[in-house]
């Protein structure tokens, strides 16, 4: 039985589902909007916020860049830092910028269909600039973290974030099932730069920033229920939806993963890297 309806494969010339949320049927778009609420408030997900938010060092006054910035949570959160500045909350996805512009709090955002490999604004248009869980979704990150950089004044701080997928540890589950789902996460759900966060330092280095420092945040899980909002593949509502995990070992895995929860033995970890860098004079 074919559990995910088509639903990650409407187009299989797509890199990701979120590289092209706007094709996708409505109930996908909301699958992924809830997906990326449900993220926001994961204890670990805000750890490795609060780290990207000192590496950019929000100050008052400045004008802001978050590009990619899904239903625009952290583009409010950074307005209310740069008051009297403002924030430009920047996606590809029309449906996704929809969403974000439902959830306006009155801050200083303006929310800006775009694309972050190609931006429609001048050098030097913005004092920092960042790009959370983005650039593992566009097909060429260099020349986005070149854009990115461009439009960064001298001086001004270009902070990316991305996930290691191939960072991904599980214990507790039996060798076999991790082994037959590591197979098909990076031989046919993530077939590309499944492990783009350890890149970006050298793509912030290739663009030309200055003083770069690189952090990975492993985020830990030790409960199913703890990890579901950012490993998909833990929860038994959504990953036979999505097609997380193959079809022919769902059941078997779903009862593992219950098994080793059971027995206190569940373990789940993912490195995030906060790169951050400076354009220079
Ligand atoms: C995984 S979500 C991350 C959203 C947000 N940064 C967060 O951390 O919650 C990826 C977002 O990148 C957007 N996106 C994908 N490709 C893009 C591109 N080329 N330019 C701008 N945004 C893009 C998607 O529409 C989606 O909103």
């Amino acid at each position: 039985m074919c559990r995910h309806n088509g639903l990650m494969t409407s187009d299989p010339a797509a890199l990701t589902p979120f590289s092209d949320i706007d094709k996708r049927p409505p109930e996908f778009v909301a699958l992924l909007l809830a997906a990326l609420e449900a993220m926001a408030v994961v204890p670990e997900i805000q750890r490795v916020r609060q780290v990207a938010r000192e590496a950019l060092r929000p100050a008052p006054g400045q004008r802001l860049l978050d590009a990619g910035c899904g239903a625009g949570e952290v583009a409010r959160q950074l307005a209310g830092e740069v008051e009297p500045g403002e924030v430009v909350a920047l996606d590809l996805s029309a449906a996704t910028l929809t969403a974000a512009v439902d959830r306006h709090d009155g801050s200083k955002v303006s929310y800006i269909e775009g694309d972050i490999s190609a931006l429609d604004f001048p050098d030097s248009h913005f004092d920092g600039v960042r790009c959370e869980r983005v650039l593992q979704h566009v097909p060429d990150p260099d020349r986005a973290v070149a854009e990115l950089v461009r439009v960064t004044r001298p001086g001004g701080r270009v902070c990316l974030v991305d996930t290691d997928w191939e960072s991904m540890t599980v214990d507790g589950l039996p060798d076999h099932l991790v082994t037959l789902f590591k197979a098909h996460l990076y031989g046919r759900v993530m077939r590309e730069q499944p492990g783009i966060g350890r890149t970006l330092r050298r793509r912030l280095t290739r663009a030309g920033a200055v003083d770069i420092e690189a952090m990975p945040v492993t985020c830990y899980f030790a409960t199913p229920g703890a990890s579901i909002s950012v490993l998909p593949m833990f929860d038994p509502q959504l990953a036979g939806r999505i097609g997380i995990i193959p079809d022919d070992i769902h059941d078997e895995w779903f009862t593992a993963v219950e098994a080793a929860a059971a027995r206190g033995e569940f373990l789940a970890a993912l490195t995030i890297w906060v790169v951050v860098g400076t354009r220079p004079n």
